[in-house]
C-alpha cells in the first residue's frame, strides 16, 4: 500500500474532502473523548478551520492520495516566538506545529505510511526553512496516533486536559489559611509566584528554559489585565501571621479566551492558566483548596468545564490534576531535528 501513495501540495478544491476527513476523525475521537466539543462532527465546521490554515501564510498544507483520491491531509503552522513574549517560555523560538485540527487520514488507508509520506513531504521545507523543532497534536485518546508519531521521533511536551465544573471536597486548611480573591493591588504577588513556577519548571524532569527576566514585561502585562477584569479569576492562598499576611499559592484562570485548541475545547470551558504553590507548602492541601475556589467560581459564572495544560512530565502538576478528575485531551509531541543536517549535506 505504501508505495501507491503520493503526496502534493494542497489546494482550495481539496477543502471539502480535507472537511469529510477531519469531521469523521473527530467523531471517531468523540467516542473516546466525551469532552471533545460536538459541533465538529460537522464538515461546514471543520471547513471553516481548514479554510483558516489554508489562508494563513506561514502555514503549509498537503494531502496524501491514492489513485486519485484523496485519503489524507496535513496542514503545518511555522511560528515565530519574540523572545520577550511570554509565549517564548513554553515555545522554541522557530518552530511548526501540526494542530488537532490540521490533520486527518481515511479508515481505509494504512495510516502510519500514509503520515509517514505527509509529514515527509512537507518537513523538508520546514527544515530547509530553518525550522528544526516539529509539533504535532493529536487527541490523547488515539493510540494509533500515539503510536506512530513515537515511531516518527516524537515525544510528549504537553498535555491539554479538561473537566466539568462539579465541585471537589478539599480537606480542611491550616489554621489561618484562607482563599480569596485576588485585586490588582496583589499584582507584585502574583508576579513573584508566576517566577516561583518559572523554577519549578526550570528543574528535572521538567527542564524549561527559566525565562522570567525576559518575558516579565509580557507576563506581567498579562496578569494585570487579568486582574482588573472581573470576568476572570484570579485566586490567592494567604496565611496571616503576626508578621502579616503571606501569600501562599495561586490559581488563575481566564474566560471567554482561546488558550487551547477549539476543535479540542468543550463549549462553555475557564482555562487555568496558572496553577502554584510556594514549594515548602505543597503537599498540605492549599492546592486542593484553590482548586475547589476556582471550580466554584467557573460554576457560578457560567462556565461547563475547565481546561489546562501541563508539562507531560511535570512530576507534581499531571498527577496532581489527573486524580481531581482532569482528563487528558490531546498530546502536544515534539521532534527536534538535528541542526547539523543544515551543513552536513551531501554535496
Ligand atoms: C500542583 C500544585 C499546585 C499542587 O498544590 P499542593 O498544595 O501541593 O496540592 P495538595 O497539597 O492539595 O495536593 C498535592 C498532592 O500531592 C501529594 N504530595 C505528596 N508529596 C508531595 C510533595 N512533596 N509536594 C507536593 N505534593 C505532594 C499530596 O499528598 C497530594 O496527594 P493527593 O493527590 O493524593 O491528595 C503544587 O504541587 C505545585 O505548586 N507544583 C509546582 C508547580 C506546578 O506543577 N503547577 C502546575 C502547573 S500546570
Amino acid at each position: 500500500m505504501a508505495d501507491r501513495i503520493s503526496v502534493r501540495d494542497v489546494r482550495a478544491s481539496d477543502l471539502d474532502v480535507c472537511a469529510r476527513l477531519l469531521a469523521a476523525r473527530h467523531r471517531r475521537d468523540r467516542e473516546r473523548t466525551a469532552l471533545l466539543p460536538e459541533e465538529y462532527e460537522d464538515e461546514g465546521r471543520c471547513r471553516e478551520l481548514l479554510e483558516g490554515l489554508l489562508a494563513e501564510p506561514l502555514a503549509d498544507g498537503a494531502v496524501a492520495e491514492v489513485g486519485g483520491t484523496t485519503v489524507g491531509f496535513a496542514f503545518g503552522q511555522r511560528a515565530l516566538h519574540a523572545a520577550d513574549h511570554w509565549l517564548a517560555q513554553y515555545f522554541p523560538p522557530r518552530v511548526v506545529a501540526i494542530p488537532v485540527h490540521g490533520h486527518a487520514m481515511a479508515e481505509s488507508v494504512e495510516t502510519a505510511s500514509a503520515y509517514r509520506a505527509l509529514y515527509g513531504y512537507l518537513s523538508d521545507g520546514w527544515v530547509a526553512g530553518g525550522f528544526f523543532n516539529h509539533r504535532i497534536e493529536f487527541v490523547a485518546s488515539d493510540a494509533e496516533q500515539r503510536e506512530l508519531w513515537f515511531r516518527m521521533g516524537f515525544g510528549a511536551v504537553t498535555t491539554y486536559a479538561g473537566r466539568d465544573v462539579s465541585p471537589i471536597p478539599a480537606g480542611a486548611l491550616g489554621e489561618r489559611i484562607e482563599i480569596r480573591r485576588a485585586t490588582p493591588e496583589d499584582h507584585a504577588e502574583v508576579d513573584r509566584l508566576e517566577s516561583v513556577n518559572g523554577r519549578f519548571h526550570h528543574a528535572g524532569p521538567v527542564f524549561w528554559p527559566y525565562l522570567w527576566d525576559d518575558v516579565r514585561a509580557s507576563a506581567s502585562g498579562l496578569s494585570k489585565y487579568a486582574l482588573e477584569r472581573d470576568r476572570h479569576g484570579i485566586f490567592l492562598a494567604t496565611r496571616s501571621a503576626e508578621s502579616g499576611v503571606e501569600t501562599l499559592g495561586m490559581q488563575m484562570l481566564f474566560s471567554g479566551m482561546a488558550f487551547g485548541p477549539a476543535a479540542a475545547t468543550p463549549e462553555r470551558a475557564a482555562y487555568l492558566f496558572h496553577g502554584i504553590v510556594d514549594p515548602d507548602l505543597r503537599g498540605g492541601g492549599v492546592g486542593s483548596a484553590l482548586l475547589e475556589r476556582s471550580l466554584d467560581w467557573a460554576r457560578e459564572s457560567g462556565h461547563e468545564y475547565v481546561t489546562l495544560h501541563y508539562a507531560s512530565m511535570n512530576p507534581l502538576g499531571g498527577p496532581f490534576w489527573e486524580s481531581r478528575g482532569f482528563e487528558a485531551i490531546t498530546y502536544s509531541a515534539e521532534r527536534r531535528i538535528d541542526d547539523r543536517v543544515a551543513w552536513a549535506r551531501p554535496r
